[in-house]
């Protein structure tokens, strides 16, 4: 039932706030992780030494941003594989890596087949997964549920913010459990996560209108490709994924830093280019670099579209659109960063008459390897 919205894409865009509330409900207790389902298994967390993250399409770039905070807070290596890629390469794996798989639908046969495949070669294995009693978690060691609550439409919105909230709150429960982090800074970090639902809802509610009337705007337009640093990578792969299954643009996402190692090349006179702008206050170096890439596509012709923290006054001068989100310390900012760019794709693909539920060639789970 789509609940009065025009696609299942727009009501699960409206749920992205409750998608991170309803999977942080009931697994924080006094600036701690608690999670029911990890009991029993500290054992496991103090022997590995690595972390492998396998996944497919935007459940991979969830993972890809997952990355940067756990190694952050558990100091272990994390190395984020295409499941598809995963076991053909006979990957070095036993009985000190977790592999953990990231899944919505639980039933993607690639991944399926890693984490069989990791668990045969003797890797520990957990599964994050928004559906109960599919396949994969049964095929795991240990489940962390995202509570997105169902996902209809084939492009994957709420389930991506809640499995980056899963990540964040697995990475956590492993730091604090190896004393990797001290209690004040894991209460801070749960602190952060909390205030992410209410941010998204701000997005959603200032930011929606303008976006959806700027896309429109945009139905033209033949290509476009998305630009970010650090965790805003991986927000702009996922920008440019949306673009590319919704309304059949052409999109490619970079990293900022790798311009001018060839795609600068790409940007000539009205080049449309999405920008994830790191907060100036909380990350001033990574902001500072950016900026400065925006300068050089710019100085090219291209048209750039900003998502910058509000308040951020060195992007507007130099943007020829800037979309808004409130301020988050440097980890948490890819959760709101990524609202605008899921509006964008949605908002282009309805102007150009396109079915946002259900786009030509694609299945919402993907069964056959
Ligand atoms: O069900 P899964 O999370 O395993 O699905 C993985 C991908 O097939 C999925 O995220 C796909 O990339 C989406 N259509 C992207 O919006």
């Amino acid at each position: 039932d789509k609940g009065g919205w025009s696609s299942f894409m727009a009501k699960e865009v409206s749920e992205e706030p409750e998608a991170v509330a309803n999977t942080l409900r009931g697994r924080i207790r006094g600036g701690e992780v608690v999670i029911p389902e990890l009991d029993g298994l500290d054992e496991l967390f103090q022997g590995i030494s690595r972390i492998i993250v396998i996944a497919c399409g935007t459940a991979a770039y969830a993972g890809q941003v997952g990355k940067y905070a756990i190694e952050q807070w558990t100091r272990i290596p994390v190395d984020v594989e295409l499941a598809h890629e995963f076991r053909y390469r006979d990957p070095v794996i036993g009985p000190d890596t977790l592999v953990v798989s990231i899944s919505q639908s639980g039933e993607t046969m690639d991944t399926l087949m890693a984490v069989k495949y990791a668990r045969e070669h003797g890797a520990r294995t957990l599964s994050i997964c928004n559906t109960q009693g599919a396949t994969i978690p049964r095929e795991s060691d240990a489940i962390v549920y995202t509570h997105a609550g169902p996902e209809v439409a084939v492009a994957s919105t709420k389930a991506f913010v809640a499995q980056i909230t899963a990540l964040y709150l697995m990475g956590l429960h492993i730091a604090r459990v190896r004393g990797a982090i001290d209690h004040e800074s894991a209460a801070a970090h749960i602190a952060e996560l909390e205030a992410v639902p209410g941010k998204i809802a701000l997005i959603l509610e200032r930011e929606q209108p303008r976006i959806e009337q700027f896309a429109g705007w945009m139905a033209d337009t033949r290509s476009v490709l998305f630009l970010g640093r650090h965790v805003g990578f991986p927000i702009a792969l996922e920008g440019a994924l949306k673009l590319k299954e919704l309304a059949y643009i052409h999109a490619e996402g970079f990293a900022a830093g790798e311009l001018k190692h060839g795609p600068i090349a790409l940007i000539e006179p009205g080049q449309p280019v999405f920008v994830v702008v790191p907060s100036p206050s909380q990350s001033p170096e990574m902001h500072k670099k950016v900026v400065s890439s925006i300068e050089e596509i710019r100085a090219r012709g291209a048209r750039v579209i900003s998502i910058a923290e509000e308040g951020d006054a060195a992007v507007l001068p130099k943007s020829d659109e800037v979309l808004r989100i409130p301020m988050a310390g440097p980890l948490f900012e890819p959760l709101l960063a990524v609202v605008p760019l899921h509006i964008f794709a949605m908002g282009l693909a309805t102007a150009k008459g396109l079915d946002v539920d259900q786009p030509r060639n694609l299945a919402k789970s993907v069964t056959v390897e």
